[in-house]
């Protein structure tokens, strides 16, 4: 199955947020990855439904609305309102991951669970049938441009074991320090949507970046 690139906004120019979504589009992002953070769950604030909607508004592809706060739930309509296709809530802050699953899709939305380094898959074990996604965040949540932690390498593997065991087919996204150093690693482990912030907005050209991330150039050359 080939890759879906979604680049992570966290690391545009926000001055110049709508002419960076349709750069980015143009450059060939598969999807738009949006971090939206409370300043509880994570220590950063970033953006909330009237900048997702405004996203949305520039947007002709998916979007892919990473949530790291507190409470989910209490903001799903909201962010599915403004444009969201696919959600991500974090594990650690849902435990009765069941429900959470359900609203999304009630709204109308894909549902995916979003694991910390340090929380195993086995710990989401439950819900996995019921996903459409997992994020294995490969650095911990809060800023963008951190160094990819490695032993996302086995956890995504062990992700990918236990879907073709319980015969799920949820998709495996990657989220945090991915380069071109590492992309192919994780893919191989069985990522099939890889998010990368830095290393598509600090390039100087966005569609030699996006091509290298695909694994179609070598990021010196279209
Ligand atoms: C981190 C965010 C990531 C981040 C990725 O909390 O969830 O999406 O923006 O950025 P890079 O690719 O720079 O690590
Ligand atoms: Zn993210």
């Amino acid at each position: 199955m080939s890759r879906t690139i979604a680049p992570s906004l966290l690391s545009a120019d926000f001055g110049h947020l709508a002419d960076e979504v349709r750069a980015v589009i143009r450059a060939g992002a598969d999807w738009l990855h949006v971090d939206v953070m409370d300043g509880h769950f994570v220590p950063n604030i970033t953006i909330g439904p009237p900048i997702v909607e405004a996203i949305h508004e520039a947007s002709t592809v998916p979007l892919d609305v990473h949530l790291m706060i507190t409470d989910p739930q209490k903001y799903l309509p909201a962010f599915v309102r403004a444009g969201a296709t696919w959600v991500s809530v974090h594990h650690e802050v849902c435990p009765k991951g069941a429900d959470v699953v359900a609203q999304i899709h009630a709204l109308g939305a894909k549902a995916s669970i979003a694991l910390n380094p340090e929380t195993p898959v086995s710990a989401a074990a439950d819900v996995l049938p019921a996903i459409d996604m997992l994020l294995v965040m490969s650095v911990h949540p809060g800023f963008g441009g951190q160094a990819f932690i490695p032993t996302t390498i086995e956890k995504i593997a062990e992700a990918a074991r236990l879907r073709s065991s319980m015969g799920a087919r949820f998709l495996i996204e990657v989220d945090g320090g991915i380069t071109t150093a590492n992309v192919e690693h994780v893919a191989a482990a069985g990522a099939d949507v890889i998010v990368a912030g830095t290393s598509v907005f600090h390039a100087d050209d966005y569609a030699i970046a996006i091509d290298a991330l695909r694994g179609g150039g070598d990021g010196t050359e279209r």
